[in-house]
């Protein structure tokens, strides 16, 4: 499509007043419609011109050749006001979502790659509400890079390694569990969450337990086979969850790289900070000193051998640069792990390689709950009081089951339905603020249909398609009269339509998944605000009224797509 802005500055520019790159960044889209679709201020060319900006707006509207689509250029005040030929937007626009369908506003391949690394949760918990935000943000950064021309690494770097397990082989050794192949294939995560609380219970009276955990994932470690074996059962029954959780938000990775797997690359990440010199021993511990970065030091190795999170995320950035060849990393990790982040982008630094600027730490604020007096608070895994994620989930479906069997108890596959606008609620809950903010849980507004939520999004797009149902038959682009489409309610609903690549480019600019979610807003707003005004069905306009819903639908389709959230068709 044509950008409005370019064959503007190349006509102003034409004048010989501004340069025509001068004229993009000043053009504002004017709040009134009265004042035109873009506005150009012309008090910056007074000075060199020695012309008040009033009469240098009259020259250059009086000069102007008006480029293809503009059907005329105000002068008012100084301020250029310019105004786009209505049919000529609807045409450009609407065409175009014809053509490319879903992938309107989408971007040609730019051979770039990104590697995203999100989720990553810890096994032998189960997922937390709070594992919510880096989930749904990695999900739809993943999806919001590929429409933006990406190839995308989705990467799910699990907790499947350290002192943790040592923690639960102790515990399931010390409570005489069975051993034998049936009873570990049959081990749930639930049972291993209670393991892990018991050992936290029962290290505060034998504080002795926490070396037996380091003692045994030591011994796992160096590859004992039997712990080898419970530990590959711990795992298992956690994954075996996660995907069932997964799978159910329409959540998935290409890869599931634990910090497990990058045990036998640990050695050559050692050798080569001792080979740097960049390893100093201190307090019993191997480190990479970073004061010249005002940052603590980056621990390596504890004294008795075993290795950290931090060497774990060493050999796997390395891993990825040699694997992907990536041109950038994100990591979708909570705020609390800046510092994690930073020491280890620098510790890259401090190896030489270069690229440690590609990496990027993408942090979010936290999920906060209000407890029973009203204060906001952040949910506590560790002490057991926070939901977990598969609860909230099962919660929010059942709210809306009820609400459905209220208002549409006849809808076919009911319980679905319910559990995908359930998970839709969340999420949107979760991505419509910018990411650092912390997210305001309550269950009231995220459930809501009215006001910034899934479900308002979600029934926009639902109107949408009971109107191309009950139509029973879709309308070709060629048959369209795009006259009809100039009234304002059409005209505004194609205005938000247009936008679509520019809000893609935007919230990949700055990793924001929330560009979309605000957009889809708009795009809802300006769709119910449509199709209460121009009666669709049944008018003379039908045709090509009903094309700009089929538009309106894909283009929604394919936002709430680019979100994580489900496309509901009926509700
Ligand atoms: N497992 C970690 C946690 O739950 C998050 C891992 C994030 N990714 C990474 N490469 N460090 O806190």
């Amino acid at each position: 499509m044509i950008s409005f802005e370019e064959s503007i500055a190349t006509a102003v520019a034409a004048t010989g007043t501004f340069k025509k790159e001068e004229v993009i960044p000043l053009l504002s889209i004017p709040q009134e419609t009265t004042h035109g679709n873009f506005s150009l201020p012309c008090f910056a060319l007074a000075k060199t011109l020695r012309k008040a900006p009033k009469i240098i707006a009259e020259e250059i509207a009086s000069q102007i050749v008006l480029p293809l689509g503009l059907s005329k250029v105000e002068p008012v005040n100084g301020y250029l006001n310019f105004f786009i030929d209505r049919d000529f937007l609807a045409q450009s626009v609407l065409e175009a979502v014809a053509a490319t369908q879903l992938s309107y506003g989408h971007f040609a391949p730019n051979n770039k790659t990104v590697v995203i690394d999100y989720s990553s949760p810890n096994i032998g918990k189960e997922l937390a509400f709070h594992h919510l935000r880096s989930t749904m943000i990695g999900n739809s950064l993943a999806r919001i890079y590929k429409a933006a021309g990406y190839r995308v690494e989705r990467v799910n770097h699990l907790g499947d390694w350290g002192t943790a397990f040592g923690k639960l082989i102790v515990m399931y050794l010390r409570e005489d569990r069975k051993t034998d192949p049936a009873t570990l294939d049959s081990l749930t995560v639930k049972e291993l969450n209670i393991l892990y609380s018991s050992f936290s219970k029962a290290s505060k009276e034998e504080p002795e337990l926490e070396d037996a955990a380091r003692a045994a994932f030591s011994k796992l470690e160096t590859g004992d086979v039997f712990y080898r074996t419970l530990w590959l059962a711990f795992r298992a029954a956690t994954l075996k969850e996660l995907m069932r959780i997964y799978n159910m938000m329409g959540v998935s990775f290409d890869h599931y790289t634990g910090e497990s797997f990058y045990e036998p690359l640990m050695p050559a990440v050692i050798e080569e900070l001792q080979q740097k010199n960049l390893m100093t021993h201190s307090q019993e511990r191997d480190v990479v000193m970073l004061d010249e970065f005002n940052l603590g030091p980056c621990l390596i190795r504890k004294s008795d051998g075993s290795t950290l999170y931090a060497t774990r995320d060493l050999a796997a950035a390395i891993y990825r640069k040699k694997e992907f060849n990536f041109d950038k990393c994100l990591y979708v990790v909570d705020l609390g792990q800046s510092l994690h982040f930073k020491q280890v982008f620098h510790v890259l630094e401090k190896m030489g390689r270069e690229w440690y600027t590609d990496m990027y730490h993408i942090p979010f604020g936290v999920i906060l709950n209000q407890s029973e007096d009203g204060k906001w608070e952040k949910g506590k895994t560790r002490t057991g009081t926070a939901s977990l994620l598969r609860d909230v989930i099962e919660a929010a479906s059942e709210k809306i089951l009820t609400f459905i069997d209220e208002k549409n108890p006849e809808l076919e596959n009911k319980a679905a339905v319910a559990t995908q606008i359930g998970i839709s609620a969340l999420t949107f809950n979760d991505l419509k603020n910018r990411r650092l903010m912390d997210v305001k849980f309550d269950w009231d507004s995220a459930l809501s249909f009215e006001g910034a939520t899934g479900p308002y999004v979600q029934n926009a797009h639902v109107r949408l398609c009971s109107i191309m149902r009950k139509a029973g038959y879709t309308v070709n682009v060629a048959d369209v009269d795009w006259k009809i489409l100039t009234d304002d309610y059409s005209y505004e609903l194609i205005k938000v339509l247009s936008r679509k690549g520019d809000r893609i480019r935007q919230a990949c600019e700055i990793d924001e998944p929330s560009v979309l979610a605000q957009y889809a807003l708009e795009i809802a707003e300006a769709a119910h605000r449509y199709i209460h005004n121009d009666r669709v069905l049944g008018s003379p306009e039908e045709k090509a009224r009903l094309f700009l819903v089929q538009s309106t639908q894909v283009v929604l389709e394919n936002v709430l797509d680019l979100l994580g959230l489900f496309p509901i068709r009926a509700m």
